[in-house]
């Protein structure tokens, strides 16, 4: 018999199906197991006969974030800048990581033919060895917003704490802080989860550079604290992450944590051998400092240009 719990809406297939003996013996099971799920997706369940079915819906499939990246050069002051935007979302938002004054506009140009909708320029810190192209662009493209640790005292839009997520469409960098090559050195790297890109990558500024690492004698610089900035907040990261530093001298483009947890010539030594590897670097004074810090303190925010 078919089951008492079928409404008269159905009384005319039930009767149909009792004169049906395989239809009976399929009912039999299904009443046994009292739960047949014909397909479990988006689902919107009702019962007949005692069977559960699911009606399944079709639900367009959610646009998952698709990084699109880009590394470019400054070849002056051997520095990486980073372009990174959510190429899924429709605005394609994007954010600019260590600009450089003398490759600014190339910089807008190539966010401008690529369709991107740029909302921040992020600085790691307060460089000493070039002016930061953050001020060159935020007078070309108004909306953007520049962005700098609070702990580096210089100006900007927006002022990062430790733990921060900076979103660019369904992408984000996390803020982690790395002092010691300065005292507001950051650390950006890019989200954890499945919607996220994998590996992960860390853009270091100067904290970590492949195979070296930022001088700790000038702007609050401390060999200590970097050495366990560096420790604690980016050799913990799983050792696929692309290393991304804001320098390279030798021709060197991206690393991996676990390639410098090895390798590093300084930061793979204990904290002590690796304060006297610092303290006797025996660097000359930087040529750019004096220039580049007042302009790098504001963000290389320029007054318009009198016309
Ligand atoms: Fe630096």
């Amino acid at each position: 018999m078919c089951s008492s719990s079928s409404t008269a809406r159905f009384r005319p297939f039930q009767e149909t199906c009792t004169r049906n003996p395989i239809y009976m013996q399929a009912l039999a099971v299904a009443q046994h197991v009292n739960t047949v799920v014909l397909k479990v997706h988006c689902s919107l369940p009702f019962r007949v006969l005692g069977v559960q079915y699911f009606i399944s819906m079709t639900r367009p499939p959610k646009a998952q974030p698709s990084l699109l990246f880009r590394q470019l050069f400054e070849k002056e002051s051997s520095t990486y800048t980073y372009l990174l935007a959510d190429n899924a979302h429709p605005d394609r938002p994007a954010v600019l990581v260590d600009p450089v004054d003398k490759t600014a506009e190339r910089d807008a140009a190539l966010v401008e033919q690529l369709g991107l909708k740029l909302l921040y320029v992020m600085n790691t810190h307060v460089h000493a060895d070039h002016i930061t192209g953050t001020g060159i662009l935020k007078n070309k493209i108004p909306e953007v917003r520049s962005a700098i640790s609070r702990a580096s005292g210089a100006k900007a839009d927006l002022h990062l704490n430790a733990g921060e997520k900076i979103y660019f469409g369904n992408l984000y960098l996390e803020v982690r802080p790395t002092p010691g090559h300065t005292k507001g050195c950051v650390t950006y790297v890019t989200g954890e989860g499945p919607d996220q890109p994998s590996p992960r990558m860390v853009f270091t500024g100067d904290a970590l550079l492949i195979r070296g690492c930022g001088r700790t004698d000038f702007q609050g610089g401390d060999a200590s604290q970097l050495y366990n900035s560096v420790h604690s907040q980016i050799f913990t990261l799983p050792k696929d992450t692309l290393v991304y530093p804001a320098h390279d001298y030798k021709g060197h483009t991206v690393s991996t944590v676990g390639e410098e947890l090895k390798l590093n010539p300084r930061l793979s030594k204990d904290e002590e051998e690796f304060k006297r590897i610092m303290k006797n670097l025996g660097l000359p004074y930087p040529k750019m400092i004096d220039v580049a810090l007042p302009s790098n303190m504001v963000c290389g925010v320029q007054d318009p240009v009198a016309t």
